[in-house]
C-alpha cells in the first residue's frame, strides 16, 4: 500500500477533499490532525496514514472498485448520458487521477466491472495478455440451434473486421434462450458480436464476475472498495 510523504493541501487536494487553494479554509472548518494533533497549516508534511479527517483516515491513495452496474448508465468519461462515475461518492469523483472503468460494458449490458484511478492496474487488467476470465449470461432473441458451444470454444471464429480468430470460450445453457458464456478476452461488443455470428441477437446482457471478483453480494449500482497489491 502507498502512504506517501507530502503536504497537507497535496494530499486533499489530490484525493478530491478540496481544491488546493481550498485548503486553508478546508483546515478551518474540519478537523484535521497529524497523529490525533488537529493542525491548521496546509503546507505542513505528513505521511498519508498518519493523516485524519474529522477522526476518520483519508481515502486510499489508489482506488479499485468492484461495481454491479446497473443499466442504462455509461462506462465512458465523453459521452452524453449518465456516466458511471455518477454512481461515486462525489470526492472520488473530483480525485486528481480520474477514477476509469477497466475495459467497458455497453450502456444496455448488467454486472461486474472494476474501476480504478492505478493506471498501472488499469493497463494490467485490460492487456489482452492478462486473459482474465469474465462469465456473461446472455439472454437470447432466437432458441439455440445446437452448433454455437463447439464453434465457440473451437477457437477459430472469426469476427467481421478482426484479423485474428476468437480464444476459445466455453458456453453452458441453461435454456435454450439463455446461456453462460465464459471468455478471456474483452474485444468490442465481444458477446454481441458472437451470438451475431451464429445467426442469433442478445437481448439482454449480464456479467456475473471479472476474474475472482463476482457481484453476488452487490445490487445494482451497488459498489465495494478491493484491497490489492501489485505484486
Ligand atoms: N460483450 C458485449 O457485447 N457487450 C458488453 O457490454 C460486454 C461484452
Amino acid at each position: 500500500m502507498q502512504n506517501s510523504y507530502k503536504r497537507i493541501d497535496a494530499h486533499l487536494s489530490s484525493l478530491g477533499y478540496c481544491t488546493r487553494s481550498e485548503s486553508k479554509k478546508f483546515l478551518n472548518k474540519f478537523r484535521v490532525s497529524i497523529s490525533g494533533v488537529r493542525v491548521y497549516d496546509a503546507t505542513k508534511k505528513a505521511y498519508h496514514n498518519d493523516i485524519t479527517v474529522e477522526d476518520e483516515l483519508l481515502d486510499p491513495e489508489s482506488l479499485l472498485i468492484l461495481m454491479n452496474k446497473p443499466s442504462g448508465v455509461i462506462c465512458s468519461h465523453e459521452d452524453a448520458g449518465i456516466l458511471i462515475y455518477s454512481l461515486l461518492p462525489q470526492r472520488w469523483q473530483k480525485r486528481n487521477s480520474k477514477i476509469s472503468t477497466i475495459g467497458r460494458l455497453d450502456m444496455d449490458t448488467t454486472g461486474a466491472i472494476l474501476l480504478t484511478d492505478d493506471g498501472a492496474l488499469n493497463h494490467k487488467l485490460t492487456s489482452p495478455k492478462s486473459e482474465i476470465s469474465k462469465i456473461y449470461e446472455a439472454t437470447l432473441a432466437q432458441p439455440l440451434r445446437g452448433d454455437e458451444a463447439e464453434i465457440f470454444l473451437s477457437g477459430t471464429l472469426m469476427l467481421n473486421g478482426e484479423k485474428k480468430p476468437l480464444l476459445p470460450a466455453k458456453m453452458e445453457i441453461l435454456n435454450p434462450t439463455l446461456v453462460r458464456l465464459e471468455i478471456c478476452e474483452g474485444r468490442y461488443h465481444q458477446v454481441k458480436r458472437m451470438f451475431g455470428a451464429v445467426g442469433n441477437k442478445v437481448l439482454k446482457l449480464h456479467r456475473l464476475n471479472f476474474g475472482t471478483f463476482s457481484i453476488e453480494d452487490l445490487n445494482p449500482a451497488e459498489y465495494r472498495i478491493i484491497n490489492y497489491s501489485m505484486d
